[in-house]
């Protein structure tokens, strides 16, 4: 009986099920009413009494070591199934929660795309700038009111002073000095002015500032230039007008309106009933500028121009108020989700 029972235990030890069916044959094999375990343990009457203990203990054992394989059958039957599910290749994709681009990015993007397409490359500069990036190199005159404590964020840095840049126009001045032409490059960024917050006026907005010197630039070369970006953002029908403007660092220079794209320039009041909207500054780089980043006036000439991103972004999307922007309700920037 004994070399039975371990002929028995070396069976159990081998033994191997692939499925449901097979471990049930198992169990009724060893474990069933009628299965080896219950038999032995009856015949266990006609054991000789000295021999009846280490019998039935040894018949014991072997119960045990059927149950304990059962159960191991069935943990590894349960883990199989839970595999199977994961890697169930005929399932549906779960659908991803996919999040949103900001509105100012898309329109950042978008004008990106359109100067890219011209040849413009992205050019970066720090935000917290030094007075020669900012006003020095763009001809702003020591007592120039933009460098007033009203429009300006001055900190310390060090030593020196420094200022939170009102402006990407310093972009072109890093560009220049660290070029040399041809040039065609535009200046996405976050700007900051010294303004108290309201539905039109913010203490940080975003501009792109654009940029391309080479010989013999012109300013129809720079109107033209306009022209294909206002009808690459607004549409076919989009027209420009220039007004004669002054900033420093351009000469001549001039503030660009784009025809109302709300009321198709028929009058709203958005565009205040002109049908004009003001979108953007631009000129010819003055020869000073030039000079003060290292190029030759004399050989070189260019264009520059800036834009406002929130400005653009308001026409597109026809949003109001400034502070949406950058007050994060969800139920704002969820508008600009697509398929939302
Ligand atoms: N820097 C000007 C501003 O902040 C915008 C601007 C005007 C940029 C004319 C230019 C330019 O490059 O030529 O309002």
């Amino acid at each position: 009986m004994k070399e039975y029972i371990d002929e028995l235990a070396g069976q159990i030890e081998a033994y191997s099920i692939t499925n449901t069916a097979t471990l049930e044959e198992f169990r009724i094999h060893f474990l069933g009413s009628k299965g080896v375990v219950k038999e032995l343990f009856s015949s266990l009457k006609s054991v000789p009494n000295e021999e009846k203990k280490e019998m039935g203990r040894l018949l014991n054992d072997l119960k045990i070591k059927a149950e304990t394989k059962l159960e191991l059958f069935k943990e590894q039957l349960s883990s199989q199934e839970k595999t199977t599910e994961r890697i169930d290749l005929s399932r549906p994709a779960e659908e991803s929660a996919i999040g949103a681009h900001h509105p100012l990015s898309l329109v950042r993007n978008e004008i990106i795309s359109i100067f890219s397409r011209i040849g413009y490359v992205v050019s970066e500069g720090p935000e917290i700038e030094d007075d020669w990036h900012n006003f020095s190199a763009l001809n702003f005159p020591p007592e120039h009111p933009a460098r007033d404590m009203q429009d300006t964020f001055f900190i310390e840095k060090g030593e020196k002073e420094m200022a939170l840049r009102t402006h990407t126009s310093s972009v072109q001045v890093r560009v220049m000095e660290n070029s040399t032409p041809p040039i065609r490059t535009i200046s996405p960024g976050r700007v900051y002015r010294n303004e108290a917050i309201s539905a039109r006026a913010h203490c940080f907005f975003h501009q792109v500032e654009g940029l391309y010197i080479d010989k013999n630039v012109s300013f129809a070369d720079l109107k033209q230039t306009l022209l294909y970006f206002a009808k690459e953002m607004f549409g076919e029908k989009a027209q420009i007008r220039l007004r004669p403007s002054y900033f420093p660092f351009t000469e001549p220079s001039a503030e660009v309106d784009v025809s109302c794209s709300i009321c198709n320039a028929e009058g709203c009041n958005v565009c205040k009933y002109s049908g004009w909207l003001e979108i953007l500054g631009c000129g010819m780089v003055d020869p000073n500028v030039l000079k003060a980043c290292g190029i030759d006036p004399e050989v070189y000439t260019g264009f520059a121009f800036g834009m406002g991103v929130e400005r653009i972004a308001q026409l597109k999307f026809k949003v109001s108020d400034l502070r949406l922007y950058s007050e994060n309700d969800v139920r704002f920037l969820k508008q600009f989700t697509p398929g939302v």
